[in-house]
């Protein structure tokens, strides 16, 4: 079956939000709380491929109660953004690479392929027809993106659905943390587990996220925003948090990252920062972190800062890990290598430094 490319027709909002609603979201957005006028959509049938491609209004699906991502959990996301340059033009940073990982959790959750050029095209689509809602640079306010894919089909069987819905929602957002660089604390669990061995670690699936919650939640209870886990069998390998990938740096000039097992996401501020660390003179490694990496390096000051690093979060400085086994606190938070890699990407993303790996894609 030759592929026909996915265009994307406009189907206009009769109502969008008028500019002056608009201003007040930007005033303060917060993450994931206002949702732009249009959705870009299509659907997928087993021996029909992708059709039913349109820019629709902005609104709740009609689901079948026995549509199976209700009951098995068949859903795979990605996240990216937008950013507004100052002379107004828009961009997205390696959208390509959001297209080539959903493509890659499809294939972990059994969903279909997406071909890279449609989902790039949904993504500009829905920028270009919602500019409006791309806010200005200050406050690093950017416009989120959110693919997903999801099993539409109404069968309560436990195998691949043969009916699947594509879409992607954007919404104006300040940073994930509130406060911008404010050093976060990070709480180990040493209870649970997100991803095992032949699991789907590596996969950007909303069953990674449920399960993690109630670690998120243990780590509220020591006072701390996000969890740090680590390797499921031996709890001595540390893997990632939440919501983001972490790096350490050394007082000689490494930075640190744990490499890439099938059990954590190939984040691509996480391939991102690697590269630009190393224009920035620092050595990166991508290797086996212990535990004690964590803990014994930070308290014999080894390791002199540590951050988290993804889409949503940009890069947000670590003040301490906690454990059972007490609080570690890094002797730089938010030191001169964490805001000197921060201020290079986001510059890059806005357009203040100049694209020399060709990340930043021209959407208008
Ligand atoms: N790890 C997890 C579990 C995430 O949810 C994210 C966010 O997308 C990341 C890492 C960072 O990935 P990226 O930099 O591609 O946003
Ligand atoms: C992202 O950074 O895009 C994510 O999906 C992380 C999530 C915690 C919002």
């Amino acid at each position: 079956m030759l592929a026909m490319s996915l265009s994307f027709p406009l189907h206009a909002n009769p109502s969008p939000k008028t500019d002056t609603e608009i201003a007040k979201v930007f005033a303060d957005p917060g993450f994931g709380e206002y949702f732009t006028d249009h959705m870009a959509v299509a659907t997928w049938k087993k021996g029909k491929g992708w059709f039913g491609d349109q820019l629709a209004p902005y609104g709740p699906f009609q689901l079948d109660p026995a549509a199976a991502v209700l009951h098995y959990g068949q859903e795979i996301f990605e996240g990216l953004k937008a950013y507004r340059h100052f002379d107004n033009s828009i961009w997205l940073f390696r959208p390509d690479e959001n297209a080539r990982r959903l493509n890659a959790s499809a294939a972990r959750l059994m969903l279909p392929e997406l071909p890279v050029e449609d989902f790039v095209q949904a993504v500009r689509r829905l920028v270009e027809v919602d500019a409006r809602w791309v806010p200005l640079s200050e406050g690093e306010k950017s416009l989120y993106l959110r693919p997903f894919m999801f099993a539409n089909e109404t069968f309560l069987g436990v195998r691949a659905a043969e009916t699947v819905t594509f879409c992607v929602i954007a919404s104006p957002v300040a940073p994930y943390f509130a406060g911008g660089v404010r050093p976060v604390d990070i709480w180990v669990t040493d209870k649970y587990s997100r991803a095992g061995q032949g699991g789907t670690g590596a996969a950007k699936c909303g069953g990674n996220y449920a399960s993690s919650l109630i670690a998120q939640y243990e780590g509220y209870d020591h006072g701390c925003p996000q969890v740090l886990f680590l390797e499921a069998s031996g709890k001595d390998r540390v893997e990632e948090l939440g919501g983001m990938n972490v790096m350490l740096v050394t007082g000689d000039g490494k930075l640190l990252t744990p490499a890439l097992t099938g059990t954590i996401l190939d984040g691509i501020t996480r391939k991102s920062v690697l590269q630009v660390a190393a224009d920035l003179g620092l050595e990166p490694v991508e290797t086996r972190l212990g535990a004690e990496d964590i803990f014994d390096k930070v308290a014999s000051g080894e390791v002199v800062e540590a951050f988290s690093c993804g889409t949503a979060a940009v890069i947000s400085p670590i003040g301490s890990f906690k454990s059972q086994a007490g609080q570690f606190k890094l002797a730089q938070p938010a030191g001169q290598h964490t805001l000197a890699i921060r201020e290079r990407l986001v510059d890059i993303q806005y357009g203040r430094h100049e694209d020399v790996h060709h990340w930043m894609t021209r959407v208008c």
